[in-house]
């Protein structure tokens, strides 16, 4: 298990497979808008040339390359990346269908901030033809036990609005466009229209980061929209993998906005601020339910714990106790104070009890960030059962409430779990929730890395990483520091919390 002690931000630039590509380079260094400077929309590509490129991506794909996933535009040239560019997805196989990561951006400076660092996020110029990804989608059992077998489309995160703008570019004043939830329901159309769904399908809309919490403002949404393109009976469900954020009071005050708002930028706001100015911004479009139990505050369905009582498919969720994004969200920076341990250990806390009412959840007591496109994804446990285990449960317990539930049944309530599976059925559960209370304190989390160098990592390095210096530590404790390096990771965390 790959796990980066990094900003999310950071994690979705190692995996940027298209900052290796060297053609590319000279693409990035053709358009080098000044920072301060409004930066021109780039038009969307003609017609022409889209056909062209996925005429290219059906007729030329290498028939080896089994991993590889095939870029595809959507058929609505309308519907763009922030830049203009036309939206897409690349796909291969059959329905899962997986939103990327990688936070936001909220005004216009620090979506020019974005476009600067991280552009790969917000335009598909960038986009190569294929893409490797693993985890989740990769059709290998070994890999990925839980759906090989299943269609596979990747839909790569370009919008910068957490899957929720309706709004077309160029706005006045505003030089980006902000689609994200059209996007979604444009892959749907595109789906429907080439004939891959029918009404026996199932679509299971999966998510990232950003894309865990687009997950979550979209399946609704896509339920209805395959109703309305006359596929009642296709079921859809989402699987939130680390989109579960947040918004208790941050650690320091002025908390960045998030770790896309970039150093020095947004950082008198909270979520809540840049959330506001986002909405505005993406002309942010959040389920019509969750919007009337917030009038005022309709942020606040950006957050997991508020918006999920008011999502009617089935959910499946996926989140880290320790959640490194929340972590940089909250600011709580190098863990070197007992009140910053507090701090991260009433985090686990808080995730613990947003948690109560989830009827399917799997919560490891980890630092990390996502899990479902990490190569072993699969090896993640709580206890005994691991995630793909625990997803097959949930995958069985739904398909024996009803083969073809019309979500409508669902609505009273079975979205408390339900104590025992019934019916002398071997237990199935659906709710994985460590009880540990410290970082790694079960031993089952995955294997840190360095994410420069690929070394593996221990505990006390990831410690480091996040900036606590040993020295320092160890003249505190009155312990030199070859003794404290050599310490056992829950002693040091005992000695470090106690005072
Ligand atoms: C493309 O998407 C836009 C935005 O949702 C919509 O207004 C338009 O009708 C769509 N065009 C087609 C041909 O579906
Ligand atoms: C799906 O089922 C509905 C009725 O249940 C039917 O009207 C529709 O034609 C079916 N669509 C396909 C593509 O089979
Ligand atoms: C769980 O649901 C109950 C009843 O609807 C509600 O009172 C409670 O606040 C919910 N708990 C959480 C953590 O959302
Ligand atoms: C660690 O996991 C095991 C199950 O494998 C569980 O029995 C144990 O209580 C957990 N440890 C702690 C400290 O929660």
């Amino acid at each position: 298990m790959t796990v980066l002690p990094l900003p999310p931000l950071l994690l979705q630039l190692a995996l940027g497979v298209v900052l290796a590509a060297p053609e590319l380079r000279e693409e990035n260094a053709v358009v080098p808008p000044a920072p301060a400077a409004p930066t021109p929309a780039l038009r969307a590509a003609p017609l022409a040339d889209v056909q062209a490129m996925m005429m290219e991506a059906v007729s030329c794909s290498p028939p080896d390359e089994e991993r590889a996933m095939k870029r595809l535009f959507l058929t609505n040239t309308s519907v763009t990346c922030n830049d203009g560019s036309p939206a897409g997805s690349a796909g291969s196989r059959r329905w899962l269908v997986l939103l990327e990561g990688g936070w936001y951006c909220h005004d216009t400076r620090s979506c020019h901030h974005r476009w600067q660092r991280l552009r790969h996020l917000m335009t598909s110029r960038l986009w190569p033809d294929q893409r490797n990804v693993g985890g989740i989608l990769s059709p290998v059992p070994e890999e990925n036990p839980y759906s090989w077998n299943a269609n596979h489309v990747l839909v790569p995160y370009c919008s910068s609005d957490s899957w929720s703008g309706t709004s077309p570019a160029p706005t006045p004043g505003e030089t980006f466009s902000f689609m994200g939830a059209l996007i979604v329901q444009e892959v749907v159309r595109d789906l429907a229209a080439k004939g891959w769904l029918s009404n026996d399908s199932h679509v299971l809309l999966a998510g990232t980061s950003a894309g865990g919490t687009g997950v979550m403002l979209n399946v609704d949404g896509v339920q209805e929209l395959v109703r309305a393109l006359g596929l009642p009976r296709v079921s859809v469900r989402g699987l939130v993998d680390s989109g579960w954020f947040l918004d208790r009071p941050p650690f320091s005050p002025g908390a960045v906005a998030g770790p896309g708002a970039g150093p020095g930028l947004g950082r008198a706001l909270t979520a809540a601020g840049a959330l506001r100015q986002g909405m505005a911004l993406w002309r942010a479009r959040v389920p019509p339910a969750c919007a009337a139990r917030h009038r005022t505050d309709p942020w606040r369905c950006y957050f997991g714990y508020r918006l999920y009582p008011t999502v009617k498919a089935p959910l499946f969720l996926f989140q880290w106790l320790f959640d490194e994004a929340q972590m940089t969200a909250d600011n709580v920076g190098a863990p070197v104070s007992k009140q910053q341990w507090d701090f991260i250990h009433e985090m686990g806390d808080s995730f613990r009890t947003t948690f109560s009412n989830v009827s399917a959840v799997f919560a490891p007591a980890c630092i990390a960030h996502t899990v479902l496109t990490k190569r072993d994804w699969a090896a993640v446990r709580v206890g005994r059962v691991s995630l793909p285990a625990a997803l097959r449960c949930w995958d069985n317990r739904l398909s024996a409430d009803s083969p073809m539930e019309a979500p409508e049944r669902r609505r009273g309530g079975s979205r408390k779990h339900k104590k025992g599976d019934g019916g002398g059925r071997v237990p199935c559960p659906t709710r994985h929730v460590e009880m540990c209370s410290w970082p790694q304190c079960n031993h089952s989390c995955p294997k840190l890395h360095n994410p420069f160098t690929g070394e593996e990592m221990n505990f006390i390095a990831v410690l480091k990483s996040f900036g606590l210096d040993m020295l320092s530590v160890a003249n505190a404790l009155g312990i030199d520091i070859h003794t404290l390096n050599n310490m056992d990771p829950e002693e040091l965390l005992q000695l470090l919390t106690a005072s």
